[in-house]
Formats: structure tokens, sequence, C-alpha cells
């Protein structure tokens, strides 16, 4: 029997309707409204999904599997809401109401949503038992779902608000402003994840590639990252995003395939091109690509690459975010997640090969070394700058092996005058794009 339709909400707009066609098969039909606003062909949404037309069913299930968690989080979640993990129209109906970005997802007929949910204290000892209990599954209560919120990804996570320093819960389809993720801990090899991504955020942050406000929380021997979200603002309001694999329609129910490895997809220039059919500039991803390779974060896979879909329409790279060290510790793995000028063994990359990247984009020679050597410069006084002690378990081998790739593509790519000539407005060379990202709005 088919199950209920679920109304779209985004930007206080009903956007969408979704119905089951049948079991796997999610369906997708665009409104008046949504018509009337962003008229026939916008990607509001999601670039894969041009309003006014009928998108196919695999599309939109990529879309939404997109929004839901990965491997045993799905899993775990699922149990928590008593549905079948494979289940996604059942999943995205219970966890809808709080996804990344601005997409809500409501009974159909239910009204709007977006000032929907209220939020209610916590105490650090409840903060600490969710963080602990966040890759184990709760009993169900059937049809019960209080607090409604998806997020994708590996780590186990939760998601809250946060209001003059204290956490609270997000009830009844209240947007969450934080997400804090659970660390290992430092005994354990690579149990220093979270604390080397609150010194890379903190980088990225002074090279105004995010504004992403970071920090390590530990309650008890639960040690997690709290991390503030950039697609929400103070006024319970959402700013809409999607990642790169559902930009490219990829479906990462197998998380393998947010890796490139040497495939044809997910790439680099898909990401560029994503910019590029937007609208956008593309500088600010060859800035990220080239921070990601300085800090020897290996992970920059399709769905750590993210875009912010503004209601206006127009689209820019999002702030980063999930930056981390990983080359002190991954002796065994020395693959980067997507390829770099056609090569994905870290070992075998360059600098020269992320300007080489931004030319087959289609930047000129001289403007992607340009932007590649101003954010080797930006990187190199920002490491200059950070205070290591607010990083006590950032190692010095950590550092040090950053220290080492950032003098290495300096000395390659020596500040031209090419690069010193002709600068655009600090804002505009760093932050990249019709606007800057903005910073949310909650404390
Ligand atoms: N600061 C943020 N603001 C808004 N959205 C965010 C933020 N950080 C992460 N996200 C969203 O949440 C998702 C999961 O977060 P994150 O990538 O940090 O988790 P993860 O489990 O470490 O991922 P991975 O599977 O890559 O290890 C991201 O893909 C992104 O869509
Ligand atoms: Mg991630």
């Amino acid at each position: 029997m088919a199950r209920e339709p679920m109304d779209v909400w985004l930007y206080g707009t009903h956007i969408a309707t979704v119905t089951e066609a049948s079991r796997q098969r999610v369906s997708l039909r665009w409104t008046e409204q949504a018509l009337e606003r962003w008229g026939h062909g916008a990607n509001v949404l999601s670039a894969k999904l041009d309003i006014g037309t009928t998108p196919p069913d695999v599309t939109v299930r990529a879309y939404i599997d997109g929004l839901l968690p990965e491997g045993s989080a799905r899993v775990n979640q699922a149990m928590s809401v008593g549905v079948a993990p494979d289940d996604t129209y059942a999943l995205i109906g219970a966890l809808g109401r709080d996804t990344p970005g601005a997409a809500i997802f409501v009974r159909a007929g239910a009204g709007d949503p977006t000032r929907a949910g209220h939020y209610e204290p916590l105490t650090d000892d409840e903060v600490g038992e969710r963080l602990r209990r966040a890759d184990e599954y709760a009993p169900a209560q059937p049809g019960v779902v209080h607090e409604s919120s998806t997020l994708p990804g590996m780590v186990p996570k939760i998601t809250l608000h946060r209001e003059r320093g204290s956490w609270q819960a997000c009830k009844d389809g209240a947007p969450s402003t934080w997400i804090l993720k659970r660390g290992g801990q430092l005994t354990e090899i690579g149990g220093d994840i979270i604390d080397t991504e609150v010194a890379c955020l903190a980088l990225a942050r002074a090279v105004e590639l995010t504004t992403v406000d970071a920090e390590v929380v530990t309650y008890g021997e639960v040690r997690g990252i709290a991390v503030s979200r950039y697609d929400r603002n103070g006024q319970l309001g959402r700013e809409h995003q999607e990642d790169l694999a559902q930009a490219i329609g990829l479906n990462t129910s197998d998380p393998n395939r947010k890796f490139q490895w040497g495939s044809a997809m997910p790439s680099l220039r898909d990401a560029a091109n994503v910019l590029r059919d937007g609208g956008a500039n593309q500088d600010p991803l060859l800035r990220l690509v080239t921070f990601s390779l300085l800090i020897g974060n290996t992970d920059l896979h399709a769905k750590n690459i993210s875009y912010l879909r503004h209601a206006d329409g127009s689209v820019e790279l999002s702030p980063a975010y999930d930056v981390a060290m990983h080359l002190h510790h991954r002796p065994d793995d020395r693959r980067n997640a997507l390829d770099i000028n056609g090569k994905f063994l870290i070992d075998a990359l360059t600098i020269d090969d992320v300007v080489a990247e931004g030319m087959s984009w289609g930047l000129p020679a001289v403007r992607a070394r340009r932007v590649v050597a101003d954010t080797v410069e930006a990187v190199r006084a920002a490491l200059a700058g950070i205070d290591r002690s607010t990083h006590p378990n950032v190692s010095a081998e950590a550092w040090a092996v950053v220290d080492r790739r950032v003098q290495e593509a300096t000395d390659r790519l020596p500040v031209s005058t090419a690069a010193t000539k002709n600068r655009a407005h600090p804002r505009e060379r760093l932050a990249g794009g019709r606007r800057g990202p903005k910073r949310p709005k909650s404390t």
C-alpha cells in the first residue's frame, strides 16, 4: 500500500511533494508556488533537480539518500525510528524535519514547518550521554519521533542547539545549530582527529575558507568535537546546501562511492562544473583543494565538498568543514579521496598538480597559479600566527608534517610577480564568489 505523500518546504515555500510510486521508488512533483517563485529550470533545491521538470525516480532517491546517514550510522538511526535501513522514504519521513541545508520534509498538508518546534535545555550529563550513545540504537516507539534530524557521514554524531553557552535539544522540527561528533581516545591511532579538526578549522577561519566555530568537548570519558552550523542562522532560519555527490546525482548509499581513486567520478572537475553551471566563481574550490593538500587532509571526498544554494538562486562553495590532519598517522593509506591532476597517491602529488587541476577546469594559467600561491602564502601566515598551545592534543609530529608540506609548496611555487600583481580585494580573494560565506549568528 502506498504511503502518505510528503511535502518538501524550502525558504518558506512549499516547493515540492514526494510520493512513493512503489517500494524503493520515490517521485517528486514541483508545486505551482515553486514555479512562481523560482521559475522553470531553477536549481535552488539541487543541481540535479530542475524545477518544472520531472526528475527520474533514481535521481530523487539519490538526493534523499544523500541527506541520510551512511553505513552503520544509517542502520542505527533506522532501528531507532523503527524502520528498515534501506527504506529511504520512511527514513526521510521520520528524520527529515532538520536536514543538511534548508529542505524540510513533512506529512502532506501539514502546513508551513519553517517556524515549527522548540528547544529544551539539556544538562551536561545528558549531552555526554547522547554523545556516548550516538552509535547505539534506542528501542523504537513506532510513529513517535520527537527529535527529527538527519546528517550524512560515518562518524557517530548528534545535533543540538546552543544558546548562551548552554546546549538544548531540538524538539518537533526546531532546526539544530550545532553538530557534535564523537571522537576517539587519544591513546588510539587516529584518536586525535577531532583535535586536528579543531586546529584545521581555526586555520581555515584564518584564511577565510570557513566561518565554522569548533571546539573539543569532554564529558567524563567521552570526547567530541562541536562545530557550529553554517547552514543555520539565529532566527530559526536555514540556508540551503547540497553536497557534491547530490549535485552530480551520485548515490552514496555505498559510502565508498564518495571517493574517486582513479575512476571517472566523482571528480574535482565535476565539483568545479557545479560552480560554473551555477554562475559562481571557481577560485574558492581551488583554494579549498590547496588548503586540504597543505594540511594533509586526504578526506576531501564528494560529501566533504558542499554548495550553498541561496534563496535568490545564487550558488557558492560552502564554508569548509570536516578538514583534519591525516598524514601523521596513516602510513598505510596514502590515498587522496579525489584525484588532483589525474593522481591520487598523496606522495606523488605536489602543489603544481593543484595549479594544473585548476587549469583543467578552464582557469587561465596565471590565475590558477595566483590563487594557489596566494592560498599557500595565507596558510603559511596562519600557521605562523596560530597559538599551538590552545591545541594541546595536536602533536608536534602532526604540526611538523603540515609545516613541512607548506614549506615544500612555498619552495616549489615562489610567490611570483604575477601572484602579487593585480590582486583582488582580500575578501574576494579568500572567500571568493559573489558573496562571502555567511557567519551563523547562533551562539
Ligand atoms: N559546520 C557545518 N555546518 C553545516 N553542515 C555541516 C557542517 N559540518 C558538517 N556538515 C554536514 O554534515 C555532514 C556530516 O558532517 P561531517 O562531514 O563532519 O561528518 P563525518 O561523519 O565526519 O563525515 P565522513 O563520513 O566524511 O567522515 C557533512 O557532509 C555536511 O553535509
Ligand atoms: Mg564528512
